[in-house]
């Protein structure tokens, strides 16, 4: 059975969000270093953005680097920084081609000048594109969005914007970096761990959960593609009985 004949849109999920995990076990396994991994990594990342329209998800969001990541060697952060500059400068042309609306979430402020403006130049570039939209997290936790968040909500009430009174879960995630994005659907986590890692910790609370074994540079559009479907077979509730 072809591919768009087994989803059915009205049941699988709108929004998935990726933990890409297992690239430094993949090189290591090869007797190369780290990095070689994240270069595999990256060309994986292609292959799924173009497996979602055919799988009826329109939002993706993948994880790149987290606010833990810094804890890694210098070598291996300078490597993960120059990659992502790379991907921008290498994929803008094909994401545009291709109506991926591209957003970053995550606090810019530690990242380099350079990769800040070519996100933002591909962020502007991509913005009337609707077909697939692509979220890259970097230097994304979800405590420190939280955190973020909070903040700018706390200088609305000192400014007198803003009742207290008024301040509900509803507001606080408009001050979410991810507020023009629905909630994730579904979260995969390659590499057989089986925690969240601080990804989406507040947008995902009635997400469904799949941890595959596959390592990240392995996981493949057919993967992706039977995950997908399995979700349709998911009986969500989101907290509430079923009449
Ligand atoms: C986790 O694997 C992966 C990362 C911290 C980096 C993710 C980055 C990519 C997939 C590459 C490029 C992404 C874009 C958007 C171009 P790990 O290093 O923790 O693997 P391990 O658990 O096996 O050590």
């Amino acid at each position: 059975m072809a591919k768009d004949q087994e989803i059915d849109p009205s049941t699988g999920p709108n929004h998935v969000a990726v933990i890409m995990d297992g690239n430094g076990r993949w090189a290591q396994a090869r007797g190369k270093p780290r990095l070689f991994g994240h270069h595999a990594g990256a060309k994986r990342v292609r292959e799924i953005v173009e497996a979602c329209p055919p799988n009826g998800v329109k939002y993706l969001t993948i994880f790149a680097f987290s606010t833990e990541n810094w804890k890694r060697t210098q070598t291996e952060v300078a490597g993960l920084m120059s990659l992502f500059r790379r991907y921008i400068e290498k994929e803008a042309k094909a994401l545009l081609k291709n109506g991926v609306r591209v957003r970053f979430i995550g606090d810019r402020m530690k990242l380099d000048d350079k990769l800040v403006s070519l996100m933002d130049e591909l962020e502007l570039l991509t913005s009337t594109n609707d077909e697939i939209h692509l979220t890259i997290a970097i230097n994304y936790g979800g405590r420190d969005e939280v955190a973020r968040a909070t903040k700018r909500l706390a200088h609305e009430v000192a400014a007198g914007r803003l009742d207290p009174k008024d301040v509900d879960a509803e507001t606080l995630a408009k001050f979410l970096d991810t507020y023009v994005l629905p909630d994730p659907d579904l979260v995969i986590r390659t590499s057989g761990e089986a925690r969240i890692s601080n990804f989406l910790l507040w947008q995902s609370a009635y997400s469904e959960y799949e941890f595959v074994d596959t390592l990240w540079p392995d996981f493949t559009a057919e993967e992706f593609g039977k995950l997908v479907g399995k979700f349709g077979a998911r009986d969500r509730r989101f907290g509430a009985v079923k009449a």
